[in-house]
């Protein structure tokens, strides 16, 4: 039933792809179904696979759209509008002509396989399947770098990228310098028909300057940030030495000082009082020396005298 076309117009079209004959003789019916891509908050048209000609008129016909298989989104009967899901109110709206199905906007939850099944004078005109994959754009994934640990070789450094808001899940690769590399990935998302969150992170040794990427993407969708991170190099001035050097000769001066200051306080003054207690003693000596001269003297004189 599928492989009748409804018109000649999608009789030329499938003829085109030349895949018609493989598709009815049953060889692999899931590649007959069309695929129609549309991003959140977008307007979107289903195809259906019945075309009214100008010589006929939707009153006549009764027109399906139903959702996994079950669910009605929109039903037609003798021209009018017989069935409409609540979800779908004043989201869609159905061609008059060739039966398309627009929905607009586009939510996550609108991700599906729907159904066009079309009956005129109760006999099954054409059922057809379209299926409608709906994504979301992530935001331009940010990377952060911060320092976990420094040294005059190397710099530990935890590089962290972000993006959020896309839909469906994403994968998340890198490169680092042009080799690829593994990011720690997570994903966030309140359900799985909601958008994502994902974040990767990586553990860098960083021994001098690294250009990282970070991809997030999605079947056919893609967006990337390069972060081009420096190697500081801090052993111009090595960090670590000079404290200790500053330490022990700081040290070295101080114990000179104090010894000096020791030294200066035990010896000096004691050199100076010695050097004049001497020079008064032997003026004194000298003196007395001189008294005594005299005094014997004039003893002998006395007792030259006497
Ligand atoms: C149906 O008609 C609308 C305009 O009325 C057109 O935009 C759309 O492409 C048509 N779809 C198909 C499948 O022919
Ligand atoms: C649809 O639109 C009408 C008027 O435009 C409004 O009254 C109604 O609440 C809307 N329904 C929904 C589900 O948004
Ligand atoms: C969207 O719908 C298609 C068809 O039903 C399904 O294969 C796909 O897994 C759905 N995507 C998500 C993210 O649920
Ligand atoms: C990137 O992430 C950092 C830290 O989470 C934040 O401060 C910054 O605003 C973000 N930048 C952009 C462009 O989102
Ligand atoms: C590295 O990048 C340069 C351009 O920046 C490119 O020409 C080269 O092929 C890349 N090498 C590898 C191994 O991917
Ligand atoms: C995803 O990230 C956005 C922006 O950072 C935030 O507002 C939102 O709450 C996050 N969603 C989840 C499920 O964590
Ligand atoms: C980083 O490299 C230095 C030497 O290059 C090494 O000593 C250190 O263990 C490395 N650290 C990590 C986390 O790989
Ligand atoms: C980093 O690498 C990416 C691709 O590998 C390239 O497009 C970008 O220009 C590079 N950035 C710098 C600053 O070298």
């Amino acid at each position: 039933m599928m492989c009748l076309p409804a018109s000649p117009r999608a009789l030329a079209s499938r003829l085109g792809l030349g895949l018609f004959v493989l598709l009815c003789l049953g060889i692999g019916q899931a590649l007959e179904k069309k695929v129609v891509r549309s991003k959140v908050g977008e307007e979107v048209g289903l195809p259906c696979c019945h075309e009214i000609p100008s010589s006929d008129s939707l009153d006549r016909y009764r027109v399906y759209w139903q959702k996994n298989v079950r669910e009605v989104v929109l039903a037609y009967s003798d021209g009018n509008m017989i069935s409409k899901h609540e979800r779908y109110q004043n989201r869609t709206e159905m061609d008059p002509w060739n039966l398309t199905l627009w929905v607009s906007p586009v939510g996550i939850l609108d991700n599906g396989s729907y159904q066009c099944i079309v009956q005129r004078n109760s006999i099954v005109v054409c059922d057809e399947s379209v299926i409608l994959f709906v994504t979301a754009d992530f935001s331009k994934p940010n990377i952060t770098a911060e320092v976990s640990a420094d040294s005059c070789e190397s710099t530990e450094m935890v590089v962290t990228c972000s993006s959020h808001g896309g839909f469906p899940k994403p994968r998340i690769s890198g490169t680092l310098n042009n080799v690829s590399v593994e990011w720690d990935a997570s994903w966030v998302s309140e359900s799985s028909l909601s958008p994502y969150n994902v974040t990767g992170k990586l553990v860098l040794n960083v021994t001098k300057d690294i250009n990282i990427t970070c991809s997030v993407e999605h079947s056919g969708f893609s967006k990337s940030t390069s972060l081009l991170i420096e190697k500081t190099n801090d052993c111009i001035v090595p960090p670590v030495p000079p404290p200790y050097n500053v330490i022990i000769a700081s040290i070295i001066i101080v114990i000179t000082f104090i010894l000096a200051i020791t030294l200066a306080a035990r010896y000096l003054p004691r050199h100076v009082c010695s050097r004049c207690c001497k020079h008064q003693d032997s003026v004194e000596e000298g003196v007395k020396e001189y008294t005594k001269t005299s005094m014997s003297s004039k003893l002998t004189a006395e007792t030259s005298s006497v």
